[in-house]
Order: C-alpha cells, then sequence, then structure tokens
C-alpha cells in the first residue's frame, strides 16, 4: 500500500539525505520514477499538482500508482503539490493520497496558520500528513525573469511559531530556489541562501524541510532541445552541489519537476529529428521514460542519497 512519509522523513533526517518528490501526469512518467527507484532502492515520494489532476484525472493517477506499488514493492508516498484549498486538500485525502500540500504562502501570515491547520486538522483525522509553506519562490512556472528582488525569503522567527500552531509535518521554505527552467537571470551566478537555513534548522530542530523550485535544468537535456528545434536560451537550475548540501541538511523532501519535463521534451525532439517517418507513440514515448528513469537514477544517487533507504 501508499505510506505516509513520517518514516521516510525521520531516517533522511537522521541520515543526512533527502527523499526525491517527482511530478508525475502519464504513465510513462510515473514508469520512469518508479523504475529507477526499484533499481536502486529508494523510497519515493509521487507528486500531483492541481493541473496534472486536470490533466489526467485522479482517478487515472490513483491507480497508476498504486499500480507502481504493487510492481515495485517500494514505499511510496503520493501527494497533493500545491494544494490552494481545504475542499482540494480534502478531495485528495478522500481519495487515496497519502500526503497533502496546502500552500497558503500567499496568504497573509495568519491566515496561512488559519488555513493550513484546517486541512492539518482534517488530514490527520484521516491518517495523512501535511506539508505546509512559509515564505514565497521567487518568479512564477515559466517566468523568465526571477530576482532576489521578488523573492521573499522564509523569515527564520517565523517557522517555529508556524510550525507549532499549525500542527503541520514538514515545512516548504523559500531560499532561493525558484519554479521552473529559468532560475537565474543570465550572467547571475546561482546561490541559495544557506544562512537562512541554518537559521531555520537552529529555530525549528528536528524537523523536515522542504526544497520547492529544486530542478538543476540539467544543461545535456536543454542542449539537447536547442539542437534539435527547440528554443530555451538560458534556461538555469540550481547546481548539483548545491542540492547536495541541501540533502545534506534538514531538508528531507527535494521537489522535481522541470528536469523531467526537459528529459522527455529532449528525447522526443531528437528522436523526431532522428526518425521522421516514426509515427508509432511508443516508438518515441519509450525513449523518453527511459531517460526519465537515468534521469531520476541519476538524481537519487549523486543528489538525493536515498538509494538503499527503502
Ligand atoms: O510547482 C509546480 C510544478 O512544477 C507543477 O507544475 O502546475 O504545471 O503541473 P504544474
Ligand atoms: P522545478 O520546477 O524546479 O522542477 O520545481 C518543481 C516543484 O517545486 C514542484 O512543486
Ligand atoms: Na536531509
Ligand atoms: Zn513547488
Amino acid at each position: 500500500p501508499l505510506v505516509t512519509t513520517k518514516e521516510m522523513f525521520r531516517k533522511a533526517y537522521e541520515g543526512g539525505y533527502a527523499i526525491g518528490a517527482f511530478n508525475v501526469n502519464n504513465m510513462e512518467i510515473i514508469q520512469g520514477i518508479t523504475e529507477a527507484g526499484k533499481e536502486v532502492n529508494a523510497p519515493l515520494i509521487l507528486q500531483v499538482s492541481s493541473g496534472a489532476r486536470k490533466y489526467a484525472n485522479h482517478t487515472y493517477l490513483v491507480k497508476l500508482v498504486e499500480a507502481a506499488v504493487e510492481e515495485t514493492n517500494l514505499p511510496i508516498a503520493l501527494h497533493l503539490d500545491h494544494g490552494d484549498s481545504f475542499e482540494l486538500c480534502k478531495a485528495c485525502i478522500d481519495g487515496g493520497f497519502t500526503s497533502v500540500m496546502i500552500d497558503g504562502s500567499k496568504h497573509p501570515y495568519e491566515e496561512n496558520i488559519a488555513l493550513t491547520k484546517k486541512v492539518v486538522e482534517y488530514a490527520h483525522a484521516h491518517g495523512v500528513v501535511v506539508e505546509g509553506e512559509l515564505g514565497q519562490l521567487a518568479g512564477i512556472e515559466d517566468d523568465v525573469n526571477v530576482s532576489d528582488e521578488d523573492a521573499s525569503f522564509t523569515k527564520p522567527e517565523q517557522v517555529y511559531d508556524f510550525a507549532t500552531r499549525t500542527g503541520v509535518d514538514s515545512l516548504a521554505i523559500a531560499i532561493g530556489t525558484s519554479h521552473g527552467a529559468y532560475k537565474f537571470k543570465p550572467g547571475q551566478k546561482p546561490q541559495l541562501r544557506f544562512d537562512i537555513l541554518a537559521e531555520i534548522e537552529k529555530n525549528l530542530p528536528n524537523f523536515p524541510i522542504v526544497l520547492h523550485g529544486a530542478s538543476s535544468v540539467i544543461p545535456e537535456y536543454v542542449k539537447m532541445i536547442n539542437e534539435n528545434g527547440g528554443k530555451m536560451p538560458d534556461a538555469i537550475g540550481i547546481p548539483e552541489d548545491m542540492l547536495r548540501q541541501a540533502a545534506r541538511s534538514a531538508v528531507c523532501k527535494i521537489n522535481i519537476d522541470s528536469d523531467i519535463r526537459l528529459a522527455v521534451t529532449g528525447t522526443i525532439r531528437k528522436y523526431f529529428n532522428d526518425n521522421p517517418s516514426h509515427f508509432d507513440p511508443r516508438q518515441y514515448l519509450g525513449p523518453a521514460r527511459e531517460a526519465v528513469k537515468d534521469m531520476v537514477k541519476h538524481k537519487i544517487l549523486n543528489v538525493l542519497g536515498c538509494d538503499n533507504k527503502a
């Protein structure tokens, strides 16, 4: 059966590593991720955004993830990514998810607390864990202009109050990561506020921290896209050594979506260029699935450190 993240995070915190939380939208992505997890014996978090749920349908995604559990026997948590309302969180809790995020970070502090607390009460009564968020990530999905001035980093002096008053099980923070494939401006040196992370750890010891917007925007796939008719100049992510450093700290969950998109798109673009006469979707979705698998294995082994922790 699906598991919650409780045990995963406890062990990750102790062991100085992080669990990968991968966004899923279809069968091939779910298979690629979970086959990778199986090969290196890693626990997994598969997460579904409200957009994914609209695209693929709640039931299809739950059943596909359940099939992956049956096939791999891995500890897998099914998580709602960026839930924005109590109703959406409730629908996922009632519908088989084992973890939900209520992202109240855009609301004023007290409203974030009230909304998060309401979700926690319902979730905990149903055996489901909750991720909250404090601070706002710079930029928005696909926004090409991410900058420090737009970011509002998590305030370390708020984390203890937020965690204790809401009862959340984990906390997403803003320390300079952002969603999408353009995380820093051209010429800007990638940087994360490890000083803020250290303050957060000090004020809220023994508490699992979550890093969103943590794709490294793998240059190899950006190149493959640009060499095969794509146009993603200046795509840039979080350097892997920074993510490794984060994984060694209180960060227990690292979110990855953009790197999956890049692996799929790069592989399919190249396939179409190399094989203009092919038209069977299995011919290009197969290699795309394989690319997701290789990419996820690389993350587990070289960035997250959660291999052999299942
Ligand atoms: O945080 C955003 C994730 O990458 C999911 O993106 O809302 O387009 O599915 P999405
Ligand atoms: P990336 O866009 O960096 O992959 O971040 C994904 C994420 O945070 C999903 O919640
Ligand atoms: Na960690
Ligand atoms: Zn996110």
